[in-house]
């Protein structure tokens, strides 16, 4: 039997760029733009992105809450795209979903038992509905005699976070997608929380599609990494690989900004400054989308669109046509070397 949970084929969700009432428009705002990803069971796949890139879009694609334009999402070898709602409806037992925002992601009005029985209820799952919300909140470490009949507002950020992933995996789904799980949390909580998602994937076996802004705070989570630019995946490849061996110019820059933990090193490196604004995902730029802010590009690069290939070494992907040398970098990622010619 395969060990695939998660196999994403050429996945395009494009929206109509709204033009005015009445007005129909030929312009699409392309959030996700061709992208293929996949992921074995009990394994992390790290996303990582600016702001715009696409990252919500894909989450939102996967648990059924955007239609795709094009392509194929297949979970457990099965394709998933065109469930009707009732399929939809048992699917998401099996995939569930953190929020970046732990504030608005809970109501506010409903007790914390409350909360976190939901799913149970929606899936008439109430046998011994109390003791299993208890194990859930000890599972995630909320104290259940004092926390159960509270309201969200009485909980700190890192707290109404815990609460989210224990209503989260209450039904023992196969799949999370956390969409930013700690981007809205004070640095010290994001570790805990980062923390709790390991342990409880290695005791129920889950796989997490984990996305972020941020490269270092998937270093150690993730057992693959992609990174998106303007809806497209420009690099793919196991962490390792993709740590040690960053080929693409977009990811040496993200590398580049992650500070190095011996003061004399960071001292001596330079940070890459991308060229230029971000351009809008609704007027991405031809060829190669990342030409306008590449220290590599050529003009070669402007007329044509790279594709996403290996290069080199086998599972490593890269979506450009100079990738940087790979015996140019050291441990931390970051290019010290020279550039192709
Ligand atoms: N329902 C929608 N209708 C039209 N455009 C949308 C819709 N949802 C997202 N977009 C656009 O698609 C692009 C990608 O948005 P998305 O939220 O997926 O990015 P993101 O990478 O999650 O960004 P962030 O890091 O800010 O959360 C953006 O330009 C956004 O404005
Ligand atoms: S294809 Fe050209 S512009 Fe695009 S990332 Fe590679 S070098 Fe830069
Ligand atoms: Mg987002």
């Amino acid at each position: 039997m395969s060990d695939e949970l998660l196999n994403i084929r050429d996945l395009n969700v494009h929206f109509p760029v709204n033009r005015g009432l009445f007005k129909k428009s030929d312009d699409y705002v392309k959030a996700v733009n061709g992208v293929s990803l996949s992921v074995n069971k009990g394994e992390t796949i790290g996303i990582v992105g600016e702001s715009g890139c696409g990252k919500s879009t894909l989450a939102r694609t996967i648990v059924g809450l955007e239609k795709p334009t094009s392509g194929d999402i297949l979970f457990e070898g099965e394709s998933i795209t065109s469930y009707n709602a009732k399929q939809m409806h048992q699917l998401r037992r099996d995939i569930q979903m953190v929020f970046q925002d732990p504030f608005t992601s809970l109501n506010p009005r409903m007790k914390v038992g409350d909360i976190i029985a939901a799913p149970l209820r929606a899936y008439n799952k109430t046998n011994h509905l109390e003791r299993r919300v208890k194990e859930l909140m000890e599972l995630v470490g909320l104290n259940p005699d004092d926390h159960y009949n509270r309201l969200p507002h009485e909980f700190s950020g890192g707290q109404r976070q815990r609460i989210g992933i224990a209503r989260a995996i209450a039904l023992e789904p196969k799949l999370i997608i956390c969409d930013e799980p700690v981007s809205a949390l004070d640095v010290s909580v994001q570790a805990q929380v980062i923390n709790l998602l390991e342990d409880l994937q290695k005791e129920l076996n889950i796989t997490y599609v984990f996305i972020a802004h941020d490269l270092s705070l998937i270093k150690h989570i993730a057992d693959k990494v992609g990174v998106m630019y303007l809806g497209e995946m420009m690099e793919m490849s196991d962490s390792d690989s993709f740590y040690r061996n960053a080929r693409h110019p977009y990811t040496n820059a993200l590398l580049s900004a992650i500070p190095l933990p011996d003061p004399d090193r960071e001292k001596n490196r330079e940070q890459i400054v991308l060229n230029g604004e971000l351009p809008s995902p609704a007027n991405p730029p031809s060829g190669c989308v990342f030409h306008t802010r590449c220290p590599l590009a050529r003009d070669y690069c402007k007329e044509n669109t790279p594709l996403m290939e290996t290069k080199g070494s086998n599972d490593h992907y890269v979506s450009c046509f100079f990738p940087i040398e790979s015996d140019t970098l050291d441990e931390f990622g970051k290019s010290v070397g020279k550039q192709p010619d």
